[in-house]
């Protein structure tokens, strides 16, 4: 009734057939005597014809009354363009149009419907529906689709089975906080939204599920950044009787079947860095492996002369940046507020440039000769016209502010190609990290985590050297994945309570079930979870998961489309207990 084709679908084969479109006016052109309406719908736009010589005039007359986003049926038959646009797929057709029906009429749409939209942000988000509408958006939603479907399809092939657990469940430790639903039914208790199923997917390995996985909302109390959402998807995985080499095996190829099915590109064997090495040589345990800038640790050969900034630092650090000696003295300007920024916190950034003429020009050439700096340059293996930035501090925070500085350097000059993919596994991450805030220490993944067999005995002497059998797949600089083989001993997991300062009771309160469940038999198990929102964001091309998403938050955490959150009347409140009178 409303169509026999779709408007991406008419070629010039498709010549004199008699079609029916339905779909949304995108342009109306009106020379008078002739015109063109471009109509579209998810599959594309064909250019539709009315002309006064061979169009009924009543037609004619109610096209004249269309508008930018009326939605239409017309019949009409095919027929070859006089100019043809190559950039369109029905771009040798169009449609001369012998009936028309308004379906519905639209009122002006606050931006354009177009590829390059006028509306700013908040305004496409409030009309998400119309954002939806534009063929970026759409194409987005349609990529999350295909990858979702072939994660499905490759997790079945090989015997994992999709299970659902709940989302009104108590509280999961991933280390943010909790959105909590208050209980009718129970005065004064509350559920907590799944920061991830962890626990569940725990328990199904207890029941011998074997291989579990999920493609699942979690939801994350905590502020919000371009790759952060407060309700996100996880591809949630788990499997029992595994080592971590089987399950970076089985995910790695979850991976590079993805980017063969939906991008048609093949993925080279993943490399594995451990984290003391990614933050050793990249100042982050998420390091973009598509430019290089390597760090380059500099204290044997800084740390022998007047200059006593370096001589009092832990660590002399820098990176090098080929063809950097064409940066401006207004351009290191820039580099060194940058680093100084409240956010970086550098003390200020020292430069050695390799001039075109061989010698050597530092911000600190005070303090040393041309073959101190040439030692330098040659440990950072320079060449002429290079140059090497370089900061000194306490060694955790400097490797960070240089680690941040490396991601700057690369975003001006460039190097981030959003079509190049350099995924890589870091591994052996520390069980446990220090928080000044609280003064104690946290699982550095999550209290699950299986400390390496050989180090558990550690725990109790030097709780800050213990690794961890815990893993993240990094993509492009992003983290999109993170698991862990975990404790599957109750014993050890009381431990690894008491180390994190949960009292008996406590930790039975919140995870006595989880133990509990050890006792009956828990076989070894471990597993991952993808972040499907950046792996999607990035697989795209981008990395705002907002983009990715079909209705997201803005980074306040709201929905401005539907205007949430907003308040309850009183008559909610007192129902669930949250007011005692009206
Ligand atoms: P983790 O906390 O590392 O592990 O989360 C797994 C992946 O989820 C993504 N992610 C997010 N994406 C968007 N918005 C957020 N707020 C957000 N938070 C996390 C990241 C991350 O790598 N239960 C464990 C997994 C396991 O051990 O198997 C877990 O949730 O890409």
């Amino acid at each position: 009734m409303y169509r026999s084709h779709n408007c991406g679908e008419l070629r010039i084969n498709d010549l004199n057939k008699e079609v029916k479109l339905s779909g949304w006016v995108q342009k109306v052109r009106d020379k008078g005597f002739i015109m063109w309406v471009d109509l579209r719908d998810r599959y594309g736009v064909t250019q539709l014809i009315f002309d006064q010589e061979r169009t009924p005039s009543n037609v004619i007359d109610l096209a004249k009354t269309l508008g930018r986003e009326f939605v239409i049926n017309i019949t009409g038959s095919v027929i070859e363009r006089n100019s043809k646009n190559d950039l369109m797929s029905t771009g040798d057709i169009e449609v001369l149009v012998s009936e028309l029906k308004i379906l519905n009429s639209s009122i002006t749409p606050p931006f354009t419907i177009e590829d390059e939209s006028d509306g700013g942000e908040e305004l496409r988000m409030k009309y998400r529906y119309l954002d939806i509408r534009r063929e970026p958006v759409k194409n987005n939603l349609i990529l999350r689709h295909k990858i979702t479907q072939q994660v499905r399809k490759y997790l079945s092939d090989n015997s994992f089975i999709e299970v659902e657990t709940p989302y009104l469940i108590k509280s999961t430790p991933e280390g943010a906080r909790d959105f909590v639903v208050p209980s009718r039914m129970n005065p004064g208790e509350f559920y907590a939204l799944p920061q991830s199923p962890q626990t569940f997917k725990q328990l199904l390995m207890v029941a011998g599920m074997d291989k579990y996985f999920q493609i699942v909302k979690c939801f994350r109390d905590e502020d919000l950044r371009a790759d952060r959402q407060p309700e996100f998807t996880q591809i949630d995985c788990e499997m029992a009787f595994v080592s971590q080499e089987d399950i970076l095996n089985t995910f790695e190829d979850l991976v590079k079947h993805l980017f063969q099915k939906v991008k048609n590109i093949q993925l080279d064997k993943f490399p594995v860095m451990t984290y003391d090495d990614a933050v050793q040589k990249y100042g982050t345990d998420k390091p973009d492996l598509r430019y290089d800038m390597k760090f380059v640790e500099l204290n044997d050969i800084a740390k022998n002369r007047e200059f006593n900034v370096f001589n009092n630092s832990e660590l002399v650090v820098g990176f090098l940046i080929e063809g950097g000696n064409s940066f401006t003295r207004k351009d290191i300007d820039k580099y060194t507020d940058w680093v100084k920024r409240p956010q970086i916190g550098a003390g200020g950034l020292a430069y050695l440039r390799i001039q075109e003429d061989g010698t050597y020009k530092s911000s600190v050439d005070k303090f040393y000769d041309q073959s101190d700096l040439e030692n330098w340059a040659n440990k950072a293996r320079a060449k002429q016209g290079d140059i090497l930035f370089i900061l000194s501090g306490d060694k955790d925070k400097v490797r960070t502010q240089l680690g941040a500085l490396r991601v700057h350097v690369a975003d001006n000059l460039g190097l981030k190609n959003p079509e190049e993919f350099k995924p890589l596994w870091v591994v052996d991450f520390p069980l446990l990290e220090w928080d000044e805030e609280t003064g104690a220490f946290h699982a550095m993944h999550h209290p699950f985590t299986s400390p390496k067999p050989e180090q558990i005995d550690l725990i109790d002497s030097d709780p800050a050297a213990v690794r961890a059998d815990a893993y993240d797949l990094v993509l492009n600089g992003n983290e999109i994945g993170g698991g862990s083989i975990r404790i599957h001993d109750k014993k050890i997991q009381q431990r690894m309570f008491d180390c994190l300062g949960f009292t008996k009771e406590e930790a039975e309160k919140q995870f006595g079930f989880l133990m509990n469940a050890f006792e009956y038999g828990a076989p070894p198990h471990g597993g991952i979870a993808f972040g499907l929102d950046r792996l999607v964001a990035i697989m795209g091309g981008n990395e705002i998961i907002r983009d990715f998403i079909a209705f997201p938050k803005n980074n306040s955490g709201r929905d401005v489309m539907i205007d949430s959150p907003s308040t309850v009347s009183d008559e909610q409140l007192k129902e669930i207990n949250l007011k005692t009178t009206l």
